[in-house]
């Protein structure tokens, strides 16, 4: 969701400004524009509505050779999809110069303030009138050194929301200043050169280090140095962390899409989630940041997951691994609801919250009311450095490397890994034997192998795909740990294909979605082996007999003779604790190709954002 990046060196900011806003852009974004500071002191703007390439066509007609400047990739809330509401926004007397990522919840009021004092807005964006408080209250500075840093933070002060912000001053050339509130800031040092920008990717290996600011911090970068305060006044110390950034891991690298590149990757990710961490007897594993005792594990009596979207489909499919391996009762919230639900919870009980960007606004929320509460609260997360991972007691990282197609993939299938990992090692920790550890232990080390084995199936998969190109709604179907993967399998086809589809617990079938079968609406199965396989695959005769079509993903060895279902998906015979996983990658496939065969755009779906940082 919106992409800030600033600039402030030797070079023209043009250029590194669109490179920024073009590694952003997988956050989400319908309009965006960039803003610089000219030589002869002015500050120019160019913004349009629609994709990057509608702006850099713009920008081709203008001469921008300034070195200081900002780029900002809006996904609208305030206002609609116009030029006059992108940003960078300009305040009213022109003087300074703002994009913002965020929310300013009491916006309407401070622009009745500014409106009596001559400052009107022009746009419906709360930003313009964050840009107007900000002029306002630099104008009201004295001329002194810091008067820009001054005004940006006094303004603040009357504040209510979110913001990542990235500020110029036409009085104020050689300068810029950032703020953050609860929407991610991150700067970028690089040899005389700084940046501001949403997150590492915004620059990534065109800095040597990056200093994650925290909430109520203000940055102040001036041309040979930087320096970080508080909303207070307080001179912070700024810490440095060396970015390790791997272009490859962000280019197509030969295939047509991020997402397909990025199913193709899970073997390898899944590979790099797991390295490290099983115990050295092969009967358990381990986590260097819980910063929790086994003794402290053990005292747990309840976990509470919080999360959004595919992160909380695996969360729901780990509720099964838990109350199975470690007998640790477990509920899975949605983040926006818990924050506000204040459901009375026990002293032993454990948070976890998990969030591949580790931005995502309703799950730091819900961290932070469990914390206020005095919780304890852990993190699955992909997000080195992000909001959540910082905020958290302790945590866990996915090592999943960037995901850049907005529909998470292997990010959903890490989170798995990780979850059943961490099930494994409480139960561990409990009653869980050590030839039933051991066993999963085997299991997830042949995951990687059987990722790529599952990966086959896609020219399979691709012709499945051609033949339902045209459906206009579909249901998925599971059991047990497998009723998430068919949460999630919906989800990514209505994502990424924008086909109409839902999830269900198979058997609940019959208790109202039964009504929509019809040979209109076909339905995946996820029959996988295991005491369910009987009472799903007699679920697929009930299907059949209405005349849907019907496509199960089985296991091989289990479904051989007359097929069971009109197709049958065969992936390889695997313990059930890592079947979900495999699973998952079938559906994967199968929401891709079908949002390829209807034309659309597969890495970064009408309306999604990346990173959902606004509630
Ligand atoms: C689905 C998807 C979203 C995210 C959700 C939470 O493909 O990507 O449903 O899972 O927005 O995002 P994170 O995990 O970043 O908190």
């Amino acid at each position: 969701m919106c992409g800030i990046i600033g600039y402030l060196g030797r070079k023209r900011a043009k250029e590194i400004l669109l490179e920024g806003l073009r590694r952003l852009e997988y956050r989400g974004y319908d309009s965006a524009g960039v803003g610089t500071v000219e030589g002869d002191g002015s500050l120019a703007v160019v913004r349009c509505v629609g994709p990057l390439d509608a702006l850099v066509e713009k920008l081709s007609g203008w001469n921008l050779a300034g070195t200081v400047g900002i780029g900002h990739t809006r996904w609208a809330t305030h206002g609609a999809v116009t030029e006059e509401n992108a940003h960078p926004q300009l305040s009213a007397d022109g003087s300074i110069l703002l994009v913002h990522n965020g929310v300013v919840e009491n916006f309407a009021s401070i622009a009745i303030f500014l409106a009596e004092r001559g400052y009107r807005s022009r746009s419906e964006t709360d930003s313009e009138v964050l840009a107007n408080l900000i002029a306002y209250h630099c104008a009201k500075e004295p001329p002194q050194q810091g008067r820009f840093l001054d005004g940006v933070r006094r303004a603040l002060l009357h504040v209510r929301g979110t913001y990542g912000i990235a500020v110029l001053g036409k009085d104020f050339p050689g300068e810029m200043v950032g703020a953050r509130s609860s929407s991610p800031l991150v700067l970028g040092v690089g040899d005389r050169e700084f940046f501001l920008a949403s997150d590492v990717a915004g620059f990534g290996s065109r800095a040597r280090d990056a200093v994650f600011l925290n909430d109520g911090e203000l940055v102040h970068i001036r041309e040979n140095n930087f320096s970080i305060c508080t909303l207070g006044r307080e001179l912070v110390e700024a810490a440095l962390e060396a970015v390790e950034w791997q272009e490859a891991l962000v280019e197509k690298n030969g295939y047509p899409h991020f997402m397909l590149k990025e199913i193709f990757e899970q073997p390898q990710a899944l590979e790099n989630a797991m390295r490290g961490r099983f115990s050295a007897d092969g009967s358990s594993a381990h986590f260097g940041g819980l910063r929790m005792s086994p003794r402290e594990l053990r005292q747990v009596d309840r976990i509470v997951f919080c999360a959004c979207g595919s992160a909380r489909y695996a969360c729901l499919a780990a509720e099964y691994a838990i109350e199975r391996f470690a007998r640790i009762p477990v509920e899975v919230e949605y983040a926006s609801e818990f924050r506000y639900r204040n459901a009375p919870m026990d002293r032993n009980t454990l948070v976890i919250a998990v969030s591949q960007s580790g931005e995502t606004i309703d799950t730091l929320s819900a961290l932070r009311e469990a914390k206020r509460k005095g919780y304890r609260v852990l993190a699955v997360t992909n997000g080195v450095g992000s909001s959540i991972a910082r905020e958290a007691d302790g945590g866990i990282y996915q090592h999943a490397g960037p995901e850049i197609g907005v529909a998470g993939t292997k990010s959903f299938t890490t989170q798995l890994c990780i979850l059943t990992m961490l099930a494994l090692y409480l139960g561990r920790l409990r009653d869980l034997s050590f030839e039933e550890g051991a066993e999963i232990v085997q299991a997830l080390k042949d995951l990687p192998r059987l990722a790529e084995e599952t990966l086959r199936l896609d020219e399979a998969i691709r012709a499945l795909a051609v033949h339902y190109a045209s459906c206009q709604s579909m249901l998925f179907l599971g059991r047990q740990s497998l009723f998430p993967i068919a949460l999630e399998g919906a989800l990514k086809l209505k994502e990424v294909s924008y086909v109409h589809a839902e999830g269900y617990a198979a058997a609940e079938m019959k208790h109202g979605p039964i009504a929509l079968i019809s040979k209109d609406c076909p339905a995946f199965f996820l029959a996988c082996d295991g005491p369910m396989l009987g009472k799903i695959q007699a679920n697929v005769q009930e299907v059949r007999a209405r005349g849907a079509d019907t496509v199960a993903i089985a296991c091989a060895g289990t479904c051989e003779g007359e097929p069971f279902a009109n197709r049958v998906l065969t992936i390889p015979r695997s313990h059930p604790a890592i079947q979900p996983i495999l699973a998952t990658i079938p559906l994967q496939l199968f929401a891709y190709h079908m949002g390829v065969f209807r034309d659309c755009n597969v890495d970064r779906p009408r309306n999604l954002a990346k990173s959902v940082t606004v509630e």
